[in-house]
């Protein structure tokens, strides 16, 4: 099979498009003749050497993401069968034209959706849902703030809360990207190059923060948050906090909490997967939650595609087409 190998950490030039075994699938897990595959910031720093994969997935080939067809099935897999189109969450191997992945980690591509907009769609929507919704426990008309509205991550978060009944307050680095994210259902959204969102959102009061800035945002996160406040990191692009009010978030009994997907056991994916088939596909297939494609690259460009996700440019997702 073609993949994109990466065999040192660097720019954009480290990836190569080679010839690879195509994988061979255990008892339990699908071969996947990929489709598309979605980028995540995630590959970004994987490239660059900052972010190693687990032991257990592929070395030298990034991707957490795709949709496919089903190619063949181990011989303990039973959801499954050769033919069958479908999603899945992997730990790396996603810029391939195959990849071999637990049969938990798979969910039915939902109707109604390319193989483009479904490849958009596990990494972020995993993460939003364990994140928000079972670590943050956000509850229908309840406030939630997420940053980054515009990414992908933000784009999912927003659609889901908002289809679940909270009110939704974003934060993006531009006024067209705090558009987008009003048109996907933001109540307030705040270009934080222009405004101080801690400003703004003192009166209203948050519930539920989604946050991947870290920084001199939890401060000011803190401020902002009610009593029995939730604040869920899932990255700390600002680095850590100088400082962390420990009296301030006692006084509001504030839970400070976090995670992160990639490392997460087989039964652990599994069993997310099965919450968002049953709580987050019905919106998929009603369109109150749509996927949103900024760009499709061949997956021979992923170099370019890993570029325009560094520009920061991007609203929503960036994919990689093997068609
Ligand atoms: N913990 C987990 O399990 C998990 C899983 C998936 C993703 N994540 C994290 O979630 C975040 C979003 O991922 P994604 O794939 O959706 O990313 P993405 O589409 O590339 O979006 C990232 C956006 O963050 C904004 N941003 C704000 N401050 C930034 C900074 N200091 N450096 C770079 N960008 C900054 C940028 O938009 P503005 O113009 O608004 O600044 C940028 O477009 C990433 O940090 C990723 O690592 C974590």
């Amino acid at each position: 099979m073609k993949a994109i190998i990466i065999t040192k950490p660097g720019g954009s030039e480290v990836l190569n498009f080679e010839e690879k075994p195509t994988p061979i699938p255990n008892k339990n897990e699908v071969l996947i003749s990929i489709k598309a595959a979605g980028l995540n910031r995630s590959d970004v720093a994987q490239r660059k050497g900052k972010y190693p994969a687990p032991k257990d997935a592929p070395q030298d080939i990034l991707g957490l993401e795709v949709s496919g067809i089903i190619e063949a099935c181990g011989e303990d897999v039973k959801r499954w069968k050769k033919g069958d189109k479908v999603v899945a969450l992997l730990s790396g191997g996603g810029y391939a034209q195959f990849v071999t992945v637990d049969a938990g980690s798979c969910l039915p591509i939902p109707k109604n959706l390319s193989f483009v907009e479904a490849a958009s769609l596990p990494e972020t929507v995993f993460t939003v849902w364990n994140n928000i919704f079972q670590r943050g426990a956000l509850k229908s008309g309840e406030n939630f703030l997420v940053h980054g509205g515009s990414s992908g991550i933000g784009i999912t978060a927003i659609q889901i809360a908002k289809a679940l009944g909270a009110k939704v307050f974003a934060t993006a680095g531009s006024d067209e990207k705090c558009e987008a994210c009003k048109n996907l259902g933001a109540d307030i959204c705040i270009n934080y190059k222009d405004e101080n969102f801690e400003d703004i959102l003192k009166n209203e009061g948050v519930d539920v923060i989604l946050d991947m800035i870290g920084g001199d945002y939890v401060e000011k996160n803190i401020n902002i948050l009610n009593p029995d406040g939730r604040m869920v990191f899932i990255n700390a692009m600002k680095g850590n906090p100088k400082e962390l009010n420990i009296m301030k978030m006692m006084q509001k009994r504030i839970m400070i909490t976090g995670s992160t997907l990639r490392s997460r056991d087989l039964d652990f994916k599994s069993a997310l997967a099965k919450e968002v088939e049953k709580h987050v596909w019905p919106l998929v297939e009603q369109g109150k939650f749509k996927p949103i494609i900024h760009q499709v690259f061949p997956l021979k460009e992923a170099g370019k595609a890993q570029e325009l996700m560094e520009s920061s440019e991007h609203i929503g997702k960036i994919i990689l087409s093997n068609e």
